[in-house]
């Protein structure tokens, strides 16, 4: 498992080198994009800071040409970041020679592109084991261990099938079997499920969520779909011309957007599907029974999607404990703060007459 660490990383586009420099403390002292765009410099990214934990996904989000591409290429050393460090376990990338770049590229990096360009002439075992041929792997290994990425990816069977035979969603399963079967810890995914229909989408995010489970690889997934950024981050950065406006948990990002540009991104998003019971439960209050008082209402777990707690909430009479693996009370939800907070109302309840009608 691996660490993949981002400081101050700048890229600037820039024909003369010295424009690149320049660019960088102009940049440093607070120039944007659009400033230099005159004199045909591209700041692509901007002081990128970031650190991606072990088994850890690390979703860049943002429009297009903000600059997330270029981003993922420095982190594989395809591009030469034009100031700053790349950190991978600890070792500076930026500092390795063409020639080590290479191995650690083709033995530790794995990539996943959006169009995932398989070979027609080859079947679908030698497409997978593509990677490891590469690395000069004997070919009686490498197709055992493409085989096994293939199962884990579900296309068990179709090894000896032919690329055209296979559906979009399935080469681009394919695609990511290449990138396993290299047993490689960071994986690298640049809009890698942007061009498969909605439901075949949903799949391989399911997908990638369970073989992460057991794989506990370090991912880092670009994509300019911010529902997708919140089912598979655990934490997520939101580019916006070239820089991280905002690093956080989908949480974080959903209910407390950095600025107007993030507020405007996620005020579509269904919030009761993203957020679950902890971001709204209490601490256990006394007055609230449980099963120690007897109580049989149905709990829910801090995990449980606002969506799924609201259905309990509306049949318990009181509000809904939340209870951790072993049943244990760990906090409770009361039914006028998660509707409160499924439609982000933050004033308080408003004093009316009517209050005491109804009591
Ligand atoms: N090789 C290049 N030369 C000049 N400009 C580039 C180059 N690659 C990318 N850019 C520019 O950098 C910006 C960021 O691009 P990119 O990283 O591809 O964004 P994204 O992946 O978010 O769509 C864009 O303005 C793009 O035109
Ligand atoms: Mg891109």
């Amino acid at each position: 498992m691996s660490t993949l660490q981002a400081e101050h990383v700048y890229k600037v586009f820039a024909r003369r080198p010295g424009d690149r420099a320049a660019a960088v403390r102009a940049l440093e002292r607070g120039a944007d994009r659009d400033e230099l765009r005159a004199d045909g410099t591209t700041a692509a990214v901007i002081d990128a800071s970031f650190r991606v934990e072990p088994g850890e996904i690390f979703v860049v989000m943002g429009l297009s040409g903000s600059g997330k591409s270029t981003l993922l290429r420095m982190l594989n050393g395809l591009l030469e970041p034009t100031a700053g460090r790349i950190l991978f376990d600890g070792e500076d990338l930026t500092a390795l020679g063409a020639r080590e770049m290479r191995h650690v590229r083709s033995t530790r990096i794995s990539m996943v592109f959006q169009h995932f360009a398989l070979f027609p002439h080859r079947d679908v075992l030698a497409n997978a084991a593509y990677g490891l041929e590469v690395q000069g792997v004997p070919r009686a290994e490498r197709e055992r261990r493409a085989a096994e990425a293939l199962t884990l990816c579900g296309l068990g069977g179709w090894e000896k099938s032919w690329p055209d035979e296979l559906s979009g969603g399935m080469q681009q399963r394919v695609g990511l079997a290449r990138a396993l079967a290299t047993d490689a810890d960071l994986l690298l995914m640049d809009e890698s499920f942007s061009a498969l229909d909605p439901l075949i989408r949903r799949d391989m995010q399911d997908q990638l969520l369970e073989l992460q489970r057991t794989l506990k690889k370090t991912i880092v997934f670009i994509t300019h779909d911010l529902n997708e950024a919140m089912r598979l981050g655990d934490s997520i950065a939101v580019m916006r011309d070239g820089r991280i406006v905002q690093q956080g948990t989908a949480e974080d990002i959903l209910t407390r957007p950095a600025d107007d540009y993030v507020a405007s991104f996620v005020q579509d998003v269904d919030r009761s599907r993203v957020l679950t019971a902890d971001a709204v439960m209490d601490d256990a209050p006394e007055d609230v029974p449980d099963g120690a008082d007897g109580c049989t209402c149905p709990t829910v777990s801090a995990d449980t999607p606002l969506a799924d707690l609201c259905a309990v909430s509306a049949r318990v009479p009181h509000a809904v404990n939340v209870t951790d693996a072993e049943g244990a009370v760990v906090g409770s939800v009361p039914q006028d703060r998660l509707v409160a907070f499924i439609g982000d109302e933050q004033r308080p309840p408003m004093a009316c007459a009517c209050a005491e009608v109804a009591a």
